[in-house]
């Protein structure tokens, strides 16, 4: 089969950790042309009669420890199986209509995670259609609206601009810290823009479970533990990482999430889980993988290429 993934520039990505090359390699390696392609050279026409969405892509080779790309060229993206949408947060307007041209291929190809539901979900805010597995949580852009939040869940509580990842600009906030107002301030622009503020779970300190799911379905889990005197469990800021299992509480949310998942066409998902509560629900570009894999002494990007090749062919 042909895949394109769209996504950041090679050389940006840490071949060993990163889940886009878990997911190249295991193609390569059961004989799939792969294709690389930026967001920012894609191209979408229409007019008297014809149609298509096309980018310019370079085929990706596997070169000793690393990827590596060959010549560009331009090509009509429904000539092939699937297409990865795997760049990185922030979603910013340009992510957004690359959603749009990518709409074009609704009736040829697979793509994942489908444009649509990528342009619904905001990372942040889907987590509040699961009211059930969900801390208290609000969206606003009022400092006071916001505070009056804080004191409401008892003077602890977590704030998080609504475009971030990695746990950027994610701090702690507490009703009598001196620095709590202008935190507020600074993370809604002095009430000019939406963040999400949630209350603090304590369990925190025991880890941040990233589940992955696959088509609603739970691929396995791993558990990052925040470094000492950090909040923030994310790799990228020092979290470490272990095995873990699922309880049988953190199963139920996964299967009832999962259906909605399902339903949006978001089939590769990163769940995060505190407390055995919903946080966060990473659809633009999960991670996780190759840490999973590790675990479990299997490759799982091999299921997932599995499952797109299925899924390809029935598309
Ligand atoms: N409600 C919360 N209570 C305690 N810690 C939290 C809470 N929400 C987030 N955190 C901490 O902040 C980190 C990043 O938060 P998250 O919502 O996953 O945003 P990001 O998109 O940056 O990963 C988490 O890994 C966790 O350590
Ligand atoms: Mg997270």
């Amino acid at each position: 089969m042909r895949f394109v993934f769209v996504m950041d520039p090679l050389e940006r990505l840490s071949p060993d950790k990163d889940t886009s090359f878990g997911f190249i390699l295991a193609a390569l390696a059961r004989g799939h042309d792969c294709m690389h392609a930026l967001i920012g050279e894609l191209e979408r026409e229409a007019g008297r009669g014809s149609a298509a969405v096309t980018a310019v892509v370079r085929p990706i080779e596997h070169r000793e420890d690393t990827l590596a790309l060959g010549a560009p060229r331009r090509l009509e993206l429904a000539t092939v199986d699937a297409v990865f949408l795997r760049k990185d947060p922030p979603f910013d307007a340009r992510y957004a209509y690359a959603t749009q041209l990518l709409d074009g291929l609704r009736s040829t190809t697979l793509v994942l995670n489908d444009p649509r539901g990528l342009r619904d979900a905001n990372e942040k805010i889907y987590a509040l259609e699961f009211p059930r597995w969900t801390p208290r949580t609000l969206i606003s852009s009022s400092p006071e609206r916001i505070h009056a939040f804080v004191a409401s869940v008892g003077g602890r509580a977590v704030i998080k601009p609504l475009s971030g990842a990695g746990g950027f600009g994610v701090m702690a906030v507490r009703g009598d810290d001196t620095n709590a107002r202008a935190i507020v301030e600074y993370l809604t622009n002095e009430g000019r823009e939406l963040a999400e503020i949630q209350e603090f779970i304590p369990e925190v300190s025991e880890g941040d479970k990233r589940v992955l799911v696959l088509d609603g379905a739970v691929l396995g889990a791993i558990l990052r533990v925040p470094a000492k005197g950090e909040l923030r469990a994310n790799i990228h800021v020092g979290g470490s990482v272990l095995p873990t299992e699922l309880t049988a509480r953190e199963r139920e949310l996964v299967a009832d999430v999962g259906q909605r998942l399902q339903k949006d066409g978001l089939y590769f998902v990163g769940l995060d889980l505190i407390g055995g509560y919903l946080t966060e629900v990473n659809v633009t570009s999960p991670t996780g993988i190759r840490e999973l894999s590790r675990f479990l002494d299997r490759d799982v990007s091999d299921d997932v290429i599995q499952w797109v090749e299925r899924k390809a062919q029935c598309h």
